[in-house]
Parts: C-alpha cells; sequence; structure tokens
C-alpha cells in the first residue's frame, strides 16, 4: 500500500526539484547578494565618477551593453581585446573608433577582483553599468537579473552581414530581411534605440549631407535648417575623423523622449531613425512616444531588461573572466 505513495512522493519532489532548477536556469535579480555583497554598488560608483569626468560616459556604456547583446548574445564578448592572431568585435567597424567607456569596465573589474575574487562577470558589470547610466541620466532604474557567464571568444567576423555593421546601420533603412536579427531582436530595435543620449561621428550620417544619391546631394528627408547646422559641425572633406555632434542636441545627457519629438520634425539623425516614419507601426510608435514621455521611459526600461536577457550564458556555460580583455588562460 504504501509503495505507490511514495513513489508519487518521490515523483513529487522531482517535479520540484525540477521546477526550482528552471527557475535557477534564468538571469536572477539580486544574484550576487551572498556572493559579493558589495558588487552592484562598486559598479555604480565606477559609473558615477566617469560620469562627473565625462557625462557621455553613459552613453558608451548604454550602446555597448547592445552591441555585447546582439553579437552572440550578453556575453561581454564586445570587451575581449584582439590579439595577433584574431580580431576581435572590438576592433570591427561597428566599434572603432566609437565604441566608448571600456575603461570604466576595467576600473569596476579590478575593485571586484579585489573584493570578490573570480565571482563577478564581466557581462553583469556591462549590464549594471548600461542601468546605471540610464539613472545617472534621469531614466528610469530598473533591477537587473545576473548571473551571466563570459564567453570564451570574440571574433569581429561575427558582425560584417549583421545590422551592426556601422555603415548599412547608420546610412541605409535597415532592411532586416538582409540581416540576421530574430524576431525578438527586430521587436527590441524598434523599442529601445537609445539615441536621446551621446553623439554620432560626422562619418556615420555625413552622406546624408553631401552624397546622398546621384541626383541629390542632401537627403530631403533631413529638415533643411537642421541639415545646415549639421554641415557647419561636419564639413565636407574634412579629414578629421573624430569630428562628433550630439544625436538628440537639446538634451545629450538626458534619456528623454526627445529623440522621438525629433524625428517627427525631421531632425533623427540616422535614415535609420528617420525611416521609423515610413512604417505605419513603427510611425505610431514615435508619435506616441514623444507624447507621453513617461510610458516611453517605462518601455525602455523594461526593453532594456529583456534585451540583457538575449543568449546568455549560464551555469557551467562560459567562464568569469579575471581580465575583462582577455580570455582565461
Ligand atoms: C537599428 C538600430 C540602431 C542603429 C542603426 C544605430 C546606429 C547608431 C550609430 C550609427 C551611432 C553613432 C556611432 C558613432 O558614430 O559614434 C549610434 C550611437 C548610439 N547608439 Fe545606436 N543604433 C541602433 C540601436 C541602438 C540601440 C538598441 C541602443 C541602446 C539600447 C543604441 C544606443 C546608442 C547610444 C547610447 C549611442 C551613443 C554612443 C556614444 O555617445 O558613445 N542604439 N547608434
Ligand atoms: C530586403 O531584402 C530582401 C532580401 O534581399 C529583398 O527581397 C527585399 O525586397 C528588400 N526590401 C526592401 C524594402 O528593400
Ligand atoms: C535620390 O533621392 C531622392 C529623394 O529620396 C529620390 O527622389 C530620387 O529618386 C533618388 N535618386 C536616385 C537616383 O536614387
Amino acid at each position: 500500500m504504501s509503495t505507490p505513495l511514495n513513489l508519487s512522493r518521490v515523483f513529487k519532489l522531482l517535479v520540484v526539484v525540477l521546477f526550482f532548477q528552471s527557475v535557477h536556469s534564468q538571469l536572477q535579480v539580486g544574484f550576487y547578494t551572498t556572493s559579493c555583497t558589495l558588487a552592484e554598488t562598486i559598479v555604480k560608483d565606477e559609473v558615477q565618477k566617469a560620469f562627473f569626468r565625462d557625462p557621455g560616459v553613459t552613453a558608451g556604456l548604454v550602446r555597448m551593453h547592445f552591441h555585447d547583446c546582439f553579437v552572440r548574445g550578453c556575453d561581454a564578448s564586445v570587451l575581449i581585446d584582439s590579439t595577433s592572431s584574431n580580431t576581435a568585435e572590438k576592433d570591427s567597424p561597428a566599434n572603432n573608433p566609437s565604441l566608448r567607456g571600456f575603461e570604466v569596465i576595467d576600473k569596476a573589474k579590478a575593485r571586484l577582483e579585489a573584493a570578490c575574487r573570480g565571482v563577478i562577470s564581466c557581462a553583469d558589470i556591462v549590464a549594471f553599468a548600461a542601468r546605471d547610466s540610464i539613472v545617472l541620466t534621469r531614466g528610469l532604474g530598473y533591477d537587473v537579473p545576473a548571473g551571466r557567464r563570459d564567453s570564451r571568444s570574440s571574433k569581429a567576423s561575427d558582425i560584417p552581414g549583421n545590422y551592426l555593421s556601422r555603415h548599412s546601420m547608420s546610412t541605409t533603412s535597415l532592411n532586416f530581411s538582409q540581416t540576421r536579427v530574430s524576431h525578438k531582436k527586430k521587436w527590441l530595435l524598434s523599442l529601445v534605440r537609445a539615441h536621446t543620449i551621446g553623439r554620432s561621428h560626422c562619418t556615420s550620417f555625413s552622406n546624408r549631407l553631401y552624397n546622398f544619391n546621384a541626383t541629390t546631394n542632401q537627403d530631403p528627408s533631413l529638415d533643411p535648417a537642421y541639415a545646415a547646422q549639421l554641415k557647419q559641425q561636419c564639413p565636407q572633406g574634412n579629414t578629421n575623423a573624430n569630428l562628433v555632434v550630439p544625436m538628440d542636441p537639446a538634451s545629450p545627457i538626458v534619456t528623454d523622449a526627445s529623440y522621438y519629438a525629433g524625428i517627427l520634425k525631421n531632425r533623427g539623425l540616422f535614415t535609420s531613425d528617420q525611416t521609423l516614419l515610413t512604417n505605419p507601426a513603427t510611425a505610431n510608435q514615435v508619435k506616441h512616444n514623444a507624447r507621453i514621455p513617461l510610458l516611453w521611459k517605462k518601455k525602455f526600461s523594461a526593453a532594456m531588461v529583456k534585451m540583457g536577457q538575449l543568449e546568455v550564458l549560464m551555469g557551467n556555460a562560459g567562464e568569469i573572466r579575471a581580465n575583462c580583455r582577455a580570455i582565461n588562460s
């Protein structure tokens, strides 16, 4: 009589165990609460210090998280330095020379290694730093589910053909069917676009000013007054590859919906921003976001949480890098 009962108990226990295992195979808010209590505080402190030195670095850190997550998942592959035998993601034209903020991650990592050796992944540091950057620029804060592990490889060749390729990204209207983007990612791209903070290199959009196509030099979808202003900031034939302009000139260090208001006035800096208006669904989103800024802030923060969970390594996969710039030997 007792045997079937025990069996069913065993079965229930198994179900419970499996349930908790599946729960633990997800990223978790407060992942380091017991293993390294100060983890998130230390990252925040370093991002804050960097912000006071140069507020623009926060934009770099948000973009870093995006570029990390969209190429083989949020696994800190974007942080790896190239070696004599490997050109890493970091040195792809999508990232070099425009991606910034690496030194902030290095400083946080050094302190974290001193406090809790071998515990905090570089991928989690990037995710925390992006959130802290959004808070410092007056966006809405959010809890970051953590427990990501770091990749053991990084290849620039993972990027071409992908939508991150710098030129196709800024100058064309982004034909998604030509890219290796999953539906989930497409959804995120239409939602997240943090082009409310930070800067762009003139080279990322100067074709819209000077050589749009065979018949028109200047992109007619760009507000002429804004184009004139951009031409002063980015003179034709200027060979200084470091020239930059703010993407949302009215509030370059505030995470707000004014970027969407700008698009409605034909002041989106990139073609890929401006073409959000050409599709009725995304055009509606742009209008909605411009009209109800607080709602956009909420959607943006929620989308960042989702983006941070793309194809993560967990459990025993990957490693916890000792130095974010190199895989452990
Ligand atoms: C279709 C999607 C996207 C395209 C085509 C795109 C394109 C670009 C380009 C061309 C730049 C200028 C880089 C430079 O010349 O310095 C830029 C900057 C930036 N992007 Fe995007 N982006 C996209 C999506 C996103 C997403 C999803 C995020 C954030 C979650 C993001 C955040 C940023 C930030 C914060 C900057 C400023 C970086 C800085 O100031 O250092 N972008 N983006
Ligand atoms: C996008 O690319 C696909 C595949 O190359 C092509 O069939 C389609 O016509 C393109 N769409 C646009 C709007 O250019
Ligand atoms: C150049 O762009 C303009 C405006 O979008 C368009 O009307 C024209 O047909 C384009 N010309 C060529 C050759 O693509």
